[in-house]
């Protein structure tokens, strides 16, 4: 297969985590026969000062261009941050409008860990029981990220204020795809909302009703935000199937999932819109550890292993770098941010001996 890919370094770890995921691209290229076009554009908080916006003209137009995005994580420490001006500062400036700009309304965050990694969740072996295996799907371009705002200060009102929005279509097409994701896993899905309160969840209750009845076979649920984080943290393998939430609930739930986890640096990502996708781990930019080679490339790797699936459609070549990133912890290995005191230190990896470790499991299979 031939294809042209986008590669947005990103700030902080950006970099050196989004070179070890393009090892693993270009290992499993090579093993598989693919031919892809990798071409680099800036983009987050340093693109600010080099080219006077966090999302250039530049790389809009390489994005366009390419099948499919790798991105790297933004942000740059708080004091440099406070230096620019908020409309260009890299979430509002850059993340919110790329995911706008091609409609990425299906961000999938899975949360795995297999009853072997026990250990690095900082819950009781009992609670992880037989492993977490959970596939979160949150609404990227809807609700009250997207809605009209009114600053407070800015405008020396006394108020502030954030609309939050859902449309019937916005509703409808990213239910359809946790549908389909839990009928082809044979796997439950939970749907997550707080309709004791908001209008919009009430909505997005009904529409979510109305799409299960096209799906008799997926065996599902309505549950309660608040509850719902509750429940993760007490017994998170009830999750296990796929869970479906709305942008803002999304984020918070997927961050409490990587501390479940143990990491965020365990958070890949897969950002997909009608025409095109993008991948992205779902985590920051770690600024304070950023040239370190400490940072753990996992989450930019499966973000590789979602660019395969979702973003080109190669099941088997994502399949393999799934299964070199678990070997390489069930081979005794680990991160820093992972590794415990009596960890043996020599299985501690940096970031580009984690990246080569991949590869070598990928190439000898
Ligand atoms: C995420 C991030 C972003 C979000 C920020 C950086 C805009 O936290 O991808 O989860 O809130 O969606
Ligand atoms: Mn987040």
């Amino acid at each position: 297969m031939k294809k042209v890919i986008a590669v947005l370094e990103g700030d902080g770890i950006g970099p050196e985590i989004v070179r070890e995921a393009i090892k693993v691209l270009r290992a499993v290229e090579k093993k598989y026969g693919h031919e892809f076009t990798l071409n680099w554009a800036p983009f987050g908080a340093a693109a600010y000062f080099t080219e006077g916006s966090p999302f250039p003209e530049k790389t809009r137009l390489i994005c366009d261009e390419a099948d499919a995005i790798i991105k790297g994580p933004v942000g740059l420490s708080l004091e440099k941050m406070s230096s620019i001006p908020q409309e260009h500062r890299p979430e509002i400036g850059a993340i919110l409008p790329l995911r706008k700009r091609y409609d990425t309304f299906a961000n999938y965050r899975p949360v795995r860990l297999p009853k072997a990694l026990a250990s690095f969740s900082p819950l009781k072996e009992e609670i992880i029981g037989d492993g977490i295996d959970i596939l979160m799907i949150r609404e990227l371009v809807g609700g009250i990220y997207f809605g009209d705002k009114t600053e407070g200060s800015a405008t020396k009102m006394t108020f502030a204020r954030d609309d939050c929005t859902y449309t019937d279509e916005q509703i409808r097409r990213v239910a359809v795809v946790a549908f389909e994701e839990a009928r082809r896993k044979k796997a439950r899905l939970t749907n997550i909302h707080k309709a004791n309160v908001l209008a919009t969840s009430r909505f997005w209750q009904e529409i979510v009703d109305e799409v299960a009845r096209d799906y008799p076979d997926v065996s599902f649920m309505h549950m309660l935000v608040d509850n719902a984080a509750f429940q993760l943290l007490i017994n998170p393998s009830q999750f296990n199937g796929v869970v479906l939430l709305e942008n803002m609930q999304g984020d918070i739930l997927t961050d409490q999932a990587g501390g479940i986890l143990g990491s965020l640096g365990l958070m890949p990502s897969a950002c997909m819109g009608p025409a095109k996708g993008y991948v992205e781990a779902a985590h920051g930019s770690a600024p304070d550890i950023a040239g370190k080679n400490i940072a753990n490339p996992y989450s930019m790797i499966g973000s590789i292993a979602f660019l395969y699936e979702k973003c080109l459609n190669l099941q088997q070549e994502s399949d393999d770098i799934w299964t070199a990133l678990f070997s390489v912890f069930e081979r005794g290995y680990t991160t820093v941010e992972l590794s415990h005191q009596e960890h043996d230190r020599s299985r501690i990896l940096s970031t580009s001996d984690f990246g080569d470790m991949v590869v070598d499991i990928i190439v000898k299979g």
